[in-house]
C-alpha cells in the first residue's frame, strides 16, 4: 500500500513537472508583484523607485528617482556624468522615446584622436578627459519631468541625496569591480580619489561631494548643472586635464523627444529606441530576418536556432555599421532597413547546411573585448505606464576621470563614435562615414530600452547593458519568453550568444552551452569563442503575467533585483 502510494506520488510529481514545461509562463520565477514594479543593478535603486511608485509618483517620477539613485548606488555605470534613453509606453497605450545622449563638443572634429599619420592615438578617445562627451542626464530626467512628472522634481532628487550621505554598502562583486579598475582610476584621477581607495565588501561608502551637487540641482533645477558655478567648475575641470568641454558646451545641452521605432513580430509589438542608437533598427532587422522561421520547433538555443539568429544578427550589424548614425546629422534609410523584402533578400545567401562568411556581406579583421558598463532599468506603475531607460558612462567608471569637488565619474562615450573608418572602437564596432565625429553630434549607440506589447497590452519592459552586445542580448530575452516559454526570470538568466559581423566570431557565455552544440556549430564552419565574454548583457526586466500581475526578471550576473508592491 505504501509503495503504491508513493509511485503514485512520483507519477504525480512527473505528470505536473510535464505540464509546468509546457506552461511555464502561469509558473513565474522571479519576485511576482500586484501593481508595480522596479527592476534594477542595485537593490537600493529599485527600492528608492519603487518608493516613489508606492507615495502615488507614476512611471516618470518612479524613472526620475530610480536615475539619480543609480548614479549613486551604481557608480560603475550609473551617473550624473553620462547619458541614456529612455522608451515609455503610457497606460493608454501612446508611446514615445526620449535621447538624453552625450554629444561631441563644439571644439570636436572628425580626426580629432588621429595622430599626424592618421592613425588613431591610443587612449585618447576612451580614457580621460579627452574621451569625455557632454553629458545629457540631468536635462534628461528634468525633460521627463516636465512632460510628465506628477510629483514634485524636490522630492524625486531627495532619496538619492539622503542615500549619497548615508551611504552605500559595497557588494562582493562591487569589491571586485573596484579592484580591477582600482589603477587605471587613480592613474587619471589620483590615488585618493574617492573610488580609487581600498574597499571590501561590507564597507559603506559615502558620497558627500555627490550629495552637494545633486543638493544644488535639488534647489536651482536643470541650470544649476548646465549654467553658473557647476559648468563652470565642471568645464574648468575637464580643460585642466586636457579635454574639450566648454561651459557653451553645457549651456548649449539639450535632451530630445524622439519617434521610437515601432515593429510587428508574429504576434507581438515591439517598441525600441531610435537613431543615435542603433538599438532599435538593429532588433527591427534581426527580428525581420529570423520571423519566417519556426524557432519554436528548433528549440531554445538549439544549433538550429543559433544558426538563425546570429546569421541574422551578422547581417544586421553590417548594416548597422555602415548606415547609422546621428540622424540630425546623417540620412539614414530607415524604410529600407526595416522593409521586408529587404531583409528577405538578406538572408537569402542563408543555409543551415554552413555558416556565411561576413568577409562575403563585408569586410576587415579585429578584436573585441566585452563588458557591461552600462545600467538598464525596467519600471511599471499601478496605472500601467511603463519605462524602459538604459543609461551609460560607456566604460566602467566612464573615462575614470572623477571630478573629487563634484563628486561624479565622466563618461567616455566619445569612443562610440568611429575615430577613423574601419578601425574597431573598444566593443570591436567598425563604423563608417555616418558616425564619424562633428561638433555637437551624437555618437550612435547600441543601448536598446524596448517595450513590447502583446494583443494591444502592456507585455514587456527591456533592456540590458553590454555594448554591441545589448541588441542580441535584448533579442534573446524577448524570444525566451514569447517563443521558448520560459518565464521572465528564467528568460533573464538564461546563457546567451552573440554575433556582430566583425569579427566573424559566435561568442557564448562560459560553461552556458554544451559543447556538442559549439563542436556542431563548428563542423559547419561557425567561428565560436566562450573566452571573449564571462557574461553577455545583464538584463533587467518586467513581464506582465495571465492575471495581470508582474514578474520581475532581475538578472543574476550581477547585483540586480526587483522590488514591487
Ligand atoms: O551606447 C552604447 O552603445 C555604449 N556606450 C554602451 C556601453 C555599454 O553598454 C558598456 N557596457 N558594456
Amino acid at each position: 500500500m505504501k509503495q503504491q502510494f508513493s509511485i503514485l506520488a512520483i507519477l504525480i510529481s512527473v505528470l505536473f513537472t510535464t505540464a509546468c514545461r509546457q506552461a511555464p509562463k502561469l509558473q513565474p520565477t522571479g519576485l511576482v508583484a500586484e501593481k508595480a514594479m522596479v527592476v534594477s543593478a542595485r537593490v537600493e535603486a529599485s527600492k528608492i523607485g519603487s518608493n516613489i511608485l508606492a507615495k502615488g509618483g507614476n512611471a516618470f517620477d518612479a524613472m526620475v528617482a530610480t536615475e539619480l539613485a543609480l548614479a549613486v548606488a551604481y557608480p560603475f555605470a550609473g551617473n550624473i556624468g553620462g547619458g541614456g534613453f529612455m522608451v515609455y509606453r503610457k497606460a493608454d497605450g501612446t508611446t514615445g522615446a526620449i535621447d538624453y545622449r552625450e554629444k561631441a563638443p563644439l571644439a570636436a572634429h572628425a580626426d580629432m584622436y588621429l595622430d599626424s599619420l592618421g592613425n588613431v592615438i591610443p587612449n585618447k578617445s576612451t580614457t580621460g578627459a579627452t574621451s569625455v562627451g557632454v553629458p545629457g542626464t540631468i536635462a534628461g530626467v528634468f525633460a521627463v519631468h516636465k512632460r510628465f512628472g506628477k510629483l514634485p522634481m524636490t522630492q524625486l532628487i531627495a532619496p538619492a541625496i539622503a542615500l549619497a550621505k548615508r551611504g552605500v554598502v559595497v557588494t562582493e562583486k562591487q569589491e571586485k569591480r573596484l579592484k580591477r579598475y582600482r589603477n587605471i582610476i587613480a592613474k587619471v584621477s589620483g590615488d585618493s580619489t574617492l573610488l580609487a581607495l581600498s574597499y571590501k565588501q561590507g564597507d559603506t561608502i559615502k558620497y558627500h561631494a555627490l550629495a552637494s551637487t545633486l543638493t544644488k540641482i535639488q534647489q536651482n533645477g536643470r541650470d544649476a548643472f548646465y549654467k553658473g558655478e557647476t559648468a563652470k567648475q565642471l568645464a574648468a575641470f575637464i580643460q585642466a586635464k586636457g579635454g574639450y568641454i566648454t561651459e557653451e558646451d553645457l549651456a548649449k545641452y539639450e535632451a530630445k523627444w524622439r519617434s521610437p521605432i515601432s515593429f510587428k513580430y508574429k504576434g507581438l509589438k515591439v517598441v525600441s529606441m531610435s537613431p543615435p542608437s542603433s538599438g532599435g533598427i538593429t532588433i527591427q532587422q534581426i527580428m525581420g530576418m529570423i520571423e519566417p522561421h519556426n524557432l519554436a520547433n528548433y528549440g531554445h538555443n538549439s544549433v538550429k536556432t543559433i544558426q538563425v539568429i546570429a546569421e541574422a544578427e551578422r547581417r544586421a550589424y553590417a548594416d548597422r555599421n555602415y548606415f547609422l548614425g546621428d540622424p540630425d546629422f546623417v540620412e539614414i534609410p530607415m524604410q529600407k532597413l526595416g522593409n521586408k523584402a529587404y531583409l528577405k533578400e538578406r538572408m537569402a545567401s542563408f543555409s543551415l547546411d554552413k555558416a556565411t562568411k561576413s568577409t562575403d556581406v563585408g569586410h576587415g579583421q579585429i578584436q573585441i573585448s566585452e563588458s557591461n558598463e552600462t545600467t538598464h532599468y525596467s519600471i511599471i506603475d499601478a496605472a500601467g505606464n511603463a519605462v524602459s531607460a538604459t543609461t551609460t558612462l560607456n566604460g566602467g567608471y566612464g573615462s575614470k576621470l572623477y571630478s573629487e569637488e563634484l563628486g561624479f565619474f565622466f563618461n567616455n562615450e566619445m569612443d562610440d563614435f568611429s575615430s577613423k573608418p574601419g578601425v574597431p572602437n573598444m566593443f570591436g564596432l567598425i563604423g563608417a562615414e555616418a558616425n564619424s565625429i562633428a561638433p555637437e553630434k551624437r555618437m550612435l549607440s547600441s543601448m536598446t530600452p524596448t517595450i513590447v506589447e502583446k494583443d494591444g497590452k502592456l507585455f514587456m519592459v527591456v533592456g540590458s547593458p553590454g555594448g554591441s552586445t545589448i541588441i542580441t542580448s535584448v533579442l534573446q530575452t524577448i524570444l525566451n519568453v514569447y517563443e521558448f516559454n520560459l518565464s521572465m526570470q528564467e528568460a533573464v538568466n538564461a546563457p546567451r550568444f552573440h554575433h556582430q559581423w566583425l569579427p566573424d566570431i559566435v561568442m557564448f557565455e562560459k560553461g552556458g552551452f554544451p559543447s556538442e552544440t559549439i563542436q556542431e556549430l563548428k563542423a559547419k564552419g561557425y567561428q565560436t569563442t566562450t573566452d571573449r565574454a564571462p557574461i553577455l548583457g545583464k538584463v533587467d526586466a518586467i513581464l506582465v503575467l495571465p492575471n495581470g500581475k508582474l514578474e520581475g526578471g532581475a538578472d543574476k550576473r550581477g547585483d540586480d533585483a526587483a522590488i514591487g508592491f
